[in-house]
């Protein structure tokens, strides 16, 4: 186990805010002066209403989309200044990606999907490209589906090879945004224990976008996001206002993760 001082930052975001300007010229402000550190073999989670934010900081994090004002720093290198081909290089490198709408090639295989971040690779990785997707696409249950159009997939099908394209490459940091959106309880289960079976091979680090209060849970830090602003969450209150609420038949309505308590 690595000492708390021997913690490698992986990504740093400090002071990041982010905001777009509307058709009617009014600005909204969707993330507010986050500052977070992700660290090698962390597991974060994130929740938070739809709207809150999630996804437009997953891809800052990602180094997919640049904050308004702030930093984000990767291994210590802040990304403001990096020219795109070594940025573009250090994401492909280091960053598995799943996205909550996928984003698979359509008209491709699922193969030919979770071989694409290999593209680029180097040595064995490239020319054992093919074997090693997959050999992935077998860990998230779909072996027997790998020259299926990505497209004829169902959502949940779809959504495994876009973990397994996530994963292919062993990325030490993986975020993950709605991994079991499109997944039942089951399923979900298998691909968050492969996610972090995955991350723990290669001590990577895993932050998980999540409506669900168990997923929330596997997470070492659990983060709320709420009106832009990320704050720590108690995930036990959460799930003592969901079981009162599933006792109160009149309620009818399941409490999702992001009433996590403030
Ligand atoms: N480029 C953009 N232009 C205008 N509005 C944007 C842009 N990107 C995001 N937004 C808005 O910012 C807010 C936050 O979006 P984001 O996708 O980060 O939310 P989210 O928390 O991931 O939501 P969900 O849980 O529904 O996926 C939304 O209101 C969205 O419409
Ligand atoms: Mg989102």
């Amino acid at each position: 186990m690595r000492q708390r001082d021997e913690l490698v930052s992986l990504v740093r975001l400090d002071g990041v805010t982010k905001s777009v300007t509307l058709p009617d010229d009014s600005t909204l402000e969707i993330l507010r002066g986050i500052s977070l550190e992700v660290s090698a073999g962390d597991h974060v989670s994130i929740v938070g209403r739809s709207g809150s934010g999630k996804s437009t900081l997953l891809n800052i994090l990602g180094m997919l989309d640049a904050p308004t004002t702030g930093t984000v720093a990767f291994e210590d290198a802040e990304v403001g200044r990096m020219r795109s081909g070594r940025l573009d290089r250090l994401r492909g490198e280091n960053v598995g990606f799943v996205f909550q709408q996928f984003n698979l090639l359509p008209g491709r295989t699922a193969l030919d999907n979770v071989m694409m971040p290999l593209g680029h690779a180097k040595g064995r990785l490239f020319w054992n490209r093919r074997r090693i997707a997959a050999d992935m696409l077998e860990r998230v249950g779909l072996g027997h589906r790998i020259e299926q159009i990505a497209d004829r997939l169902s959502g949940g099908e779809q959504q495994r090879v876009a973990i397994a394209r996530a994963l292919v490459r062993r990325p030490v940091l993986i975020l993950a945004d709605e991994p079991t959106g499109a997944l039942d309880i089951d399923t979900g289960a298998s691909v968050m224990g492969l996610l972090d079976e995955v991350a723990t091979e290669t001590d990577a680090a895993l932050v998980t976008i999540t409506h669900d209060l168990h997923v929330a849970a596997r997470a070492r830090r659990h983060y709320r996001l709420d009106a832009g602003r990320l704050e720590t969450a108690d995930l036990s209150r959460a799930f003592e206002a969901s079981t009162l609420a599933a006792s109160v038949p009149s309620s009818g309505a399941v409490v999702p993760a992001e009433a996590v308590a403030s």
